[in-house]
């Protein structure tokens, strides 16, 4: 890290992202010299903590980036739609959680384990995007594949936490969890069904051609970061009840032969993958060994004896840390290190 410290700013400082954020900012020891946080009017007059300090919660407004070297973004796709432009405007970079800017040619999408070179396009734009959550954790386990053996298709199912919706979703799964197990009435509010003890098939808005937007991220996303449009990607994305975590179920396609061991023995080299192997002694990766830490977890890797070069296997992170806060505050250290 250099010694540059950095005048920070978090839009979306209150909610569920936005707080693990300043989270990760202490503990990986950001290096601050000051930071706002930002959210809507409704919080004015909170205060946020950081490093000790009581922070209080300004509005988000157009003035708010002036003097600002970096904003990190969670604050919902037209809040960043609107805000990214004017904070670039005032010289500050953005790195945006939000779908807004990810598929935009000018701006980077970046994993910071897989294409980090990327992020020198931050200056057409001012914008650096983070990638959906789901895709991100696949392509940290999937990148040293594709490097070695090259991946033509992948086929995933993904089975996502609530905390990806956001706060009111966490809330939601708890008030109807408890509803149903005392017998009372709940309501659904967030999602179009009930999320307690239910499997959505259904995550964002549906498209013109069947799929959720959430599954058209992964296919366009993994291909944008991967920097290779003639991968076949198809994905199916579930809400489940879990609180924390995303699992996926992935099956790949390689042009390379590929073994079971020869995966294990690469991703067990690779960056920010940990794996937990062991299915005869009941080890494998759960959303709640992902949850609280920033690996993203491979295990169940075995041959696809269906077809000639394919792999499947289970690839489980958190959602709010290594698929949205924790890949933010990596984009900024780079940026931080290296570009300012
Ligand atoms: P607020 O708490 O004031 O509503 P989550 O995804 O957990 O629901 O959090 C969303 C975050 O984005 C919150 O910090 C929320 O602030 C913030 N936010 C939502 N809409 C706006 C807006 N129009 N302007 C600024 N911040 C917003």
């Amino acid at each position: 890290m250099s010694e540059k410290k950095i005048n920070l700013a978090v839009a979306g400082a209150t909610g569920a992202v936005g707080n693990q954020m300043i989270a990760c900012l202490e503990e990986r020891n950001f290096p601050v010299k000051s930071i706002k946080m930002l959210a809507s009017r409704r919080s004015v007059g909170r205060e946020l903590r950081f490093r000790g300090d009581l922070i209080p919660v300004e509005e988000l407004t157009e003035t708010s980036f002036k003097g600002v070297d970096i904003a990190l973004f969670s604050a919902g796709g037209g809040t960043s739609q609107k805000f990214a432009p004017i904070a670039a405007e005032d010289g500050c970079i953005v790195v945006d959680n939000s779908s807004a800017w990810r598929m935009d040619p000018d701006v980077p999408l970046v994993v910071p384990e897989v294409n980090p070179h990327a992020i020198a396009g931050y200056t057409v734009k001012g914008i650096i995007a983070n990638p959906n959550c789901s895709t991100i954790q696949m392509v940290v386990a999937l990148n040293p594949i594709h490097k070695k053996f090259g991946i033509k298709r992948i086929v995933v199912s993904t089975y996502q936490a609530v905390s990806g919706t956001g706060k009111k979703a966490i809330d939601e799964l708890f008030d109807q969890t408890r509803a149903m197990i005392n017998f009372l009435d709940y309501k659904n509010a967030v999602y179009p069904h009930r999320i307690a003890f239910n499997c959505l098939p259904h995550i964002d808005v549906f498209q013109d051609n069947g799929y959720t937007k959430e599954e058209m991220k992964m296919v366009n996303e993994t291909r944008k970061i991967l920097e290779d449009n003639t991968i076949g990607v198809t994905a199916t994305t579930v809400r489940v009840p879990v609180f924390f975590g995303h699992s996926e179920s992935v099956n790949i396609e390689t042009k390379e032969p590929i073994t079971a061991d020869e995966t294990r023995t690469l991703l067990k080299a690779s960056p920010g993958v940990g794996i937990l192997d062991d299915p005869q002694n009941n080890i494998y990766p759960l959303a709640t060994d992902a949850a609280g830490q920033d690996l993203t977890l491979v295990g169940r890797i075995r041959q696809d004896e269906s077809i000639p070069n394919g792999i499947n296997l289970w690839i489980v992170a958190d959602n709010i840390r290594k698929g949205a806060a924790t890949n933010t505050v990596q984009i900024a250290e780079v940026l931080a290190k290296e570009y300012l």
